[in-house]
């Protein structure tokens, strides 16, 4: 079992919770991911890591109900435990692999949209922490939903906030303001872009006009998050590629993100699942007891 020490609403129908998993917390990496199980029947739920404390033992996640799994994890407390807590998952963000001294040499900004700020954040203070300071847009619909802005705040180097409706920062969407970025005279090397996968796609449409590398999350498409289930297939460039143990992060500019989105809607009927099987074989092969794949 892993105890719940912290547990609260972030903003509107955000969550943020702090779990005690110590072995997670030793090995994990930002980019990586958690399957929570809320109990024994729970479905297996994969979250992007927030936040995590190497020497407290903890880990930080932040979600929004979306299904019965995720509400149920809304109404737990401080105190109360989930079954099953699996990770680290999936490959760490490259920025925090690759040869430091070159990754310090590129001017990086990340976009973050709603829930998608919370694994950006793990990011942009891993670089901050090794002496990078990356530029942030953070986009939200209302003021009431931008979340983490004080800590991005401390760790970004400039950090733009803008909501769609202009209540609160710059006004219009993340794309607007990378736009606006570029009209300011503001160049970079590397772009992250993480949130739904209509910003990432059209975040990845904007900064191909600039030649700007867009690395994005594809965490949307997970379902089971270990490879069993297939639901995260995906077609990066030529190759076919799992989501879940071949990223979640992926060159944008290699994804056709049209039709990941049909295939993430057609996924979600038996039927759909029956067609994706008979175009692709057998890469959809079920086990994860609750994609229906194995029916
Ligand atoms: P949202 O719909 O409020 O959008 C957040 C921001 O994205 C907006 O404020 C806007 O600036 C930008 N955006 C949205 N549509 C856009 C468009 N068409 N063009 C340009 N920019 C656009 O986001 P939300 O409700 O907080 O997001 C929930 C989604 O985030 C879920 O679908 C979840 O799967 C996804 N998510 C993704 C990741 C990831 O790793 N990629 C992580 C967590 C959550
Ligand atoms: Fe990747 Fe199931 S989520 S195979």
């Amino acid at each position: 079992m892993y105890k719940i020490l912290k547990a609260g609403r972030l903003a509107g129908n955000i969550y943020e919770m702090v779990v005690e998993a110590p072995r997670v917390a030793k090995r994990c990496l930002p980019g990586q991911f958690v399957i929570v199980k809320a109990d024994e029947k729970g479905e297996r739920i994969p979250l992007t890591i927030c936040d995590y404390d190497r020497e407290a033992g903890t880990i930080t996640i932040v979600f929004q109900p979306v299904g019965a799994s995720t509400e149920k994890f809304s109404r737990l407390q401080a105190g109360d435990s989930f079954r099953d807590f699996v990770g680290p998952l999936g490959r760490p963000s490259e920025l925090c692999t690759d040869d430091l001294e070159e990754v310090k040499k590129k001017k990086i900004l990340f976009v973050a949209g709603g829930v998608g700020t919370a694994p950006v954040y793990p990011q942009v203070k891993w670089l901050h922490e090794h002496g990078i300071a990356a530029d942030v847009i953070v986009g939200a619909k209302t003021k009431d939903l931008v979340i983490l802005e004080k800590e991005l705040s401390e760790v970004a180097g400039n950090l733009y906030v803008t909501t769609d409706d202009g209540s609160y920062g710059r006004s219009g969407m993340v794309t607007k303001v990378i736009e606006d970025l570029h009209s300011e005279g503001k160049t970079y090397d590397l772009c992250v872009a993480i949130g739904p996968m209509i910003m990432m796609k059209f975040c990845c449409l904007t900064t191909k006009k600039y030649n700007l590398k867009t690395i994005v999350s594809m965490n949307p498409i997970m379902v089971d998050g270990t490879g069993m289930c297939g639901a995260c297939r995906l077609v990066v460039g030529d190759e076919v590629k799992f989501a879940c143990v071949d990223g979640p992060e992926f060159d944008g500019h290699l994804i056709d993100f049209d039709a990941a989105m049909k295939r993430q809607t057609l996924y979600k009927t038996e039927e759909g699942r029956a067609l994706l099987k008979l175009q692709e074989g057998d890469t959809h092969h079920g086990g994860c007891g609750n994609c229906g794949g194995d029916k």
